[in-house]
This record gives structure tokens, sequence and C-alpha cells, in this order.
């Protein structure tokens, strides 16, 4: 029997990079999107069930995995890649809009886990890949809420990771560093929002941070090709890769800063970098 994978957020970027992968390499694809009806690709391939799924609505949740599983008869993969970004200071975002990203980033990976898991421990085998982010390991500027989604969900898959072992499932994470998709024209930004300090002030740390992201995958000569993402969520799939991954020059980079000193000496060599100097 054929392999199956549920992946979220397949409308585009690493989703719907991830899609086409799986599908190349022999597996059937559920194919989850807000809007199925925009999309006019995924749905002409082979063994692909394009179909909706909103991982804030539990309906919408349940019903993707009851088609799907109609479909195909088993999922022996989720990948928990819809997301989205948001730059600002913490003063800056309203209430709502800080709800907003947790129920998608936070709420939304628990919800699709949450009905998916009771399939895959009837199978007694599956894997599970939550796409977070390098800023789900360090603190970066005006991310502190997007850094707090993605840290909650390193957190989850580290639990998760232990407690599902006894019934064959695994688990694991995905961080990504900065990739072209539609992630920067999707963010849900306020740079409006706070006072006038808070504003100038997010708009200065706003050009250097790209001015750094710039430099750094310049530095790395390598062009980010979101198609990395969509190989490393599958290589953690099929092979034994561990519970935190890494992908992306930057964020690769990063992480080889984070582990070479103690943690306070990288916070202090990431405020050197990312505070601009006037
Ligand atoms: N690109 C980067 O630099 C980067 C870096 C680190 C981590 N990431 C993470 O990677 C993941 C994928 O992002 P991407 O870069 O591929 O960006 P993208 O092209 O904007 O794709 C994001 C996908 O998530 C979907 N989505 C958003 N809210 C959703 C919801 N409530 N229910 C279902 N789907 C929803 C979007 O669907 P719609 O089309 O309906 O909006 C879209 O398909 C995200 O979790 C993101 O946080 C990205």
């Amino acid at each position: 029997m054929k392999n199956t994978v549920l992946i979220t957020g397949c409308s585009s970027g690493f989703g719907k990079l991830a899609a086409k992968k799986f599908q190349s390499e022999g597996w059937n694809v559920i194919a989850t999107m807000r809007s199925p009806e925009k999309e006019a690709e995924l749905n002409k391939l082979d063994n692909v069930l394009v179909t909706a799924l909103d991982v804030t609505s539990n309906e919408s949740v349940k019903n993707a995995v009851s088609v799907g599983l109609e479909r195909f008869g088993r999922i022996d993969a989720l990948i928990n890649n819809a997301g989205y970004g948001g730059h600002s200071f913490l003063e800056q975002f309203t209430e709502e809009q800080i709800y907003a990203m947790f129920e998608t980033n936070v709420f939304g990976v628990m919800r699709v886990c949450r009905e998916v898991l009771p399939y895959m421990r009837k199978q007694k085998s599956g894997t599970v890949i939550n796409v977070t982010s390098m800023a789900g390991y360090m603190g970066l500027t005006l991310t502190s809420t997007y850094s707090a989604s993605k840290w909650a969900v390193e957190g989850l898959t580290e639990s998760m990771a232990m407690e599902y072992k006894p019934f064959g499932i695994k688990v694991k994470a995905v961080a990504p560093g900065a990739f072209g998709t539609n992630f920067v024209s999707a963010s849900d930004n306020n740079f409006e929002g706070g006072d006038e300090e808070i504003r100038e002030s997010s708009e200065k740390i706003g050009a250097h941070f790209l001015t750094v992201v710039e430099q750094m995958q310049n530095q790395s000569g390598k062009v980010a090709d979101p198609q990395e993402v969509a190989e490393k969520i599958f290589e953690c799939v099929i092979t034994d890769a561990p519970v935190h991954n890494i992908v992306g020059a930057d964020a690769e980079m990063l992480k080889t800063m984070m582990d070479s000193m103690p943690r306070q000496q990288f916070i202090d060599t990431l405020e050197d970098l990312l505070l601009p100097k006037n």
C-alpha cells in the first residue's frame, strides 16, 4: 500500500512544494488549503487530493482528515506547515492580532495533531513534522510574538516526540531560515501601532534586520531556494532525522554560532548584530 501524507497550507510556499515532492516520490497526498477552489496546479497531479482545511476550525480539520482517510485509507505522515509571520514590537500588535497568530501557529498545529494522532495510534506508526522557524530557537528583533509561537511549537514537538514514541509515532520539527515564499507579503505586521517612539524604532530596526538577513545570505554564497525546505521535510519523514532540524544557510550559520558559545554570549552577539548602532 502506498504511503499517504496530509499537509496543511498547500496553497503556496513550502506546503505546495512539499506536496509536489511527496507526490513525485510516489506518495498519496492530501494537499489541504483554506481556498481549494483557487488551486490550479496540485489538483492536476495523480494521487493528490486537494481539500479544504483551515487550521483555526475544528470542523474544517475534522472534515479534511475524514475526506482524506476516505480517499486513501491511512495517513502515514502529517506536515503541520500552515502558519504566518508578523514583525512589529509587542506593543504594536492588537490583542486580536496576537491571539490570531497563536490560533494558527500554535493551536492550529495542536488541533490537526489531535485529529490525526488517534489514526496513527491505530496504525501503530506515523510521522508528524511541525514546520517552525529559526525564530523558534532564538529571540530576534520585531519577532517577539512570532518567536513565542514558534518556540511553543518547538517545545510541543520535543514533548510529543517523547509522549508518542511508545506508540511508534515520530514527531519532529523543521525550522527554516529566511526563504522567499509568500511569507513576507502574508505577514501580519502592525508598524502603525504603538506610540511615536515605538513606531520610529520599529522602522529603524526593521530596515536594519532586512539588511542583516541579506548580508548573511550573501555571505553564504547560496540563494535560499524554498525547495530546500520541501526536501528537508521529506528527508525528515523518510529517515531517522533527529527531533530538531534546521534548514537554510542563514539558520545553519546562526545555529552553529549559538552552539559554539554560552547562551548569554550568543544573545549579546545577536543584539550587537540586530540592534542598529544609532
Ligand atoms: N518563508 C520563510 O522565510 C519562513 C521561515 C521560517 C518559517 N516559516 C514557516 O513556514 C511555514 C510556511 O510558510 P511559507 O514560507 O511557505 O509561507 P506562505 O507561502 O505564505 O505559505 C503559508 C501557508 O499557510 C497557509 N495558512 C495560513 N493560515 C492558515 C490557516 N488558518 N489554515 C490553513 N492554512 C493557513 C497559507 O494559506 P492561504 O493561502 O490561505 O493564506 C499558505 O498556504 C509557516 O509556518 C511559516 O511560519 C517560513
